[in-house]
Parts: structure tokens; C-alpha cells; sequence
């Protein structure tokens, strides 16, 4: 998709095209898995964590004919944490999931505009659905283990599905590594076959969050990934960020102003006023947002007087 697509709602075929184009690729994987002898899919060694640049250009966004999102660009720089704040209902969890190529699974939704990795199109028919998804991971915000999973199933059960190989030697490392850069390793080591349905809900989601890291994306998206959360359980998450994004670069929605001051170091703030689509009214670095805003519906937002 181009930007100069921006404003027009397109028909719905390129994401038929891509629907069909990341079906084919799960099915690819699939037969891979099952097909032992073939060479395809990455070896675990080859992959080290590695923060991209993610950049947004001209996104605008529909489901059906409501437009949500109108001409939204945004640089996330690699190794930075990029906090989206903004009203209910603004467009920010559509935003994060165009940015990984989930916007597209809703059947009436629509989209203009590019996404770029580090200068590649996610969109481009020649990058594999499954291969975007495995560079740019997703934690929502409420924690989706499998339950009835154990722990170390959960955590390496994208492996599978992302087409990378591991020896059980190299699966029990992952694991343990994966554990211990989401902060949850110590909690769990001892019951590593135990159910992933038994843990807490703050460590559910450092257990996604593992889930996540495993298939080593370079980017992480954050979808309110602490509003289920107690204050302590948060705090460890908002740790386990800071600590990740020398290795993947984080983009997360939060409506907790304290939580966008004490983690980002750059900000986004959307806006969606009187029925137009959402839009980008500033961004920046955090503190200057939060100090000195320059819009004054920024100053406003920032300082709980709306929203
Ligand atoms: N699957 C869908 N079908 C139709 N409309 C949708 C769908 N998902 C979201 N919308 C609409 O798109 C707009 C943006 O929604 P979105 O969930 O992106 O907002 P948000 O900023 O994340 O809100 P919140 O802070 O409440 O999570 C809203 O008007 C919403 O009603
Ligand atoms: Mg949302």
C-alpha cells in the first residue's frame, strides 16, 4: 500500500490478498514442520534480538465506511520506548494493530498507508504474513496464555507458527532465557510443567510476554498491558520494559499518565474530536509533552481535564 492511496477507502481485496497471502504462509510452515527433510525456516542461532525502527506513514484506517484513523505518520525509533496516549475510542489499539498486520483480520476493515521496519514495506506481498508477526510482537491487554499449556509450552508455542527451528537443548535455553528477560524466571522455575491457566495475572502476562519474546522480535507492541493489573504486578512489568529495549523496540498504549512518564522516552497523542477520525495531535519526547505540551488539547489531556 502507498500513502498515495491515503483518504480513499480501497477495496477490500488486498486484504483478501494478504489474508490468502498469511494463511498460505501458516500453511507453509506447517508443511515444513511436518516435512522434515526440507531446509527452509530460521534456526534459532541466526536470530538475535536486534531493536528496528518502525515507521508509520500516512495511516488511515476504516471498518466499513468509519473512517477511525486519518493520515496518522509516527517514527518509532529503535530501542526506544514509544508510549500512544489519547481518549477512549481515538484509534490508538487500531494504530498498534496495523502496525502488525492484525488490523487486516477484521472483515469490513480497511487501510491506507505504509508501515516500514527498519526501510521495509510489512506490508509488501513479498514479506511472508507469519515473518511481519515474528518481527513485530503483540501483548495484549488482557494476559491470553493457553491455560490447560504448561509454562514451558506456552513460552516456546510460537516457535511453530513463526517456522523456527530449535534442538530441545536449544528449546530449554530459549525458555529459560525468555523467562528471565520477561522477569519471571525465579517465580516459576520449579513448576516449569505446570499450567500457565495456575499463575497470577500479573504473571500471565510476563508469561506472554516471555511468549512473546521467544520468537526474538525487534519490536514489541503493548496494549494496555498493565490495566489488569495490581500496582506491584505493574511495576515488575514496567521493569521488565525498561531492562528489554536495549534488544526490541516498545511501543505501548496506556491511559496511566504516570505509567507513559515513568517508561517512555517519547510520546504520541491522539485525538478523535466531535466524530473525526483519530490523528496524531503531538508527539514528541515525554518529558517535554508532559512539561511544556504545545497544543493546548494536550495540555488539557496530560493534566486529566478530559478523557
Ligand atoms: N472491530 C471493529 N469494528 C468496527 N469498529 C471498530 C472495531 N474496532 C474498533 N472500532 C472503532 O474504531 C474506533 C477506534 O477504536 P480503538 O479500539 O482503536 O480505540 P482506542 O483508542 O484503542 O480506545 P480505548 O482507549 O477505549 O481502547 C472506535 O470508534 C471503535 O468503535
Ligand atoms: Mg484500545
Amino acid at each position: 500500500m502507498t500513502t498515495s492511496e491515503a483518504k480513499k477507502p480501497s477495496m477490500a481485496g488486498s486484504f483478501v490478498d494478504s489474508m490468502k497471502d498469511g494463511l498460505g504462509a501458516v500453511k507453509g510452515v506447517f508443511t515444513r514442520e511436518r516435512d522434515s527433510s526440507s531446509s527452509s525456516g530460521s534456526r534459532l542461532s541466526e536470530l538475535k534480538p536486534e531493536p528496528a525502527t518502525l515507521q508509520a506513514n500516512n495511516i488511515s484506517a476504516w471498518f466499513g465506511t468509519h473512517q477511525v484513523l486519518d493520515r496518522v505518520s509516527l517514527e518509532m525509533p529503535a530501542g526506544v520506548i514509544t508510549s500512544l496516549i489519547g481518549p477512549s475510542g481515538c484509534g490508538k489499539s487500531t494504530f498498534l494493530r496495523i502496525l502488525n498486520r492484525m488490523h487486516e483480520l477484521v472483515p469490513s476493515a480497511q487501510l491506507a498507508g505504509e508501515v516500514l521496519i527498519d526501510g521495509q514495506d510489512i506490508y509488501d506481498p513479498e514479506l511472508r504474513l507469519t515473518q511481519a508477526r515474528r518481527e513485530i510482537g503483540m501483548v495484549f491487554q488482557k494476559p491470553n496464555p493457553f491455560p490447560a499449556m504448561s509454562i514451558y509450552d506456552n513460552v516456546v508455542a510460537g516457535l511453530a507458527l513463526t517456522g523456527i527451528k530449535v534442538s530441545n537443548d536449544e528449546r530449554d535455553e530459549l525458555v529459560e532465557t525468555s523467562l528471565i528477560r520477561a522477569g519471571l524466571w525465579k517465580e516459576v522455575r520449579d513448576r516449569l510443567r505446570s499450567p500457565g491457566g495456575g499463575l497470577s495475572g500479573g504473571q500471565q502476562q510476563r508469561l506472554c510476554i516471555a511468549r512473546s519474546l521467544a520468537v526474538m522480535p525487534r519490536v514489541l507492541l503493548m496494549d494496555e498491558p498493565c490495566s489488569a493489573l495490581d500496582p506491584t504486578s505493574t511495576r515488575v512489568i514496567e521493569e521488565t520494559m525498561l531492562e528489554l529495549v536495549n534488544d526490541v523496540t516498545i511501543v505501548i498504549v496506556t491511559h496511566n499518565m504516570q505509567q507513559a512518564q515513568r517508561v517512555s522516552q517519547q510520546c504520541a497523542f491522539f485525538l478523535a474530536s466531535q466524530g473525526t477520525p483519530g490523528a496524531i495531535v503531538e508527539y514528541g519526547d515525554t518529558e517535554a509533552m508532559f512539561d511544556s505540551p504545545i497544543d493546548p488539547r494536550t495540555y488539557d489531556y496530560v493534566n486529566g481535564r478530559f478523557g
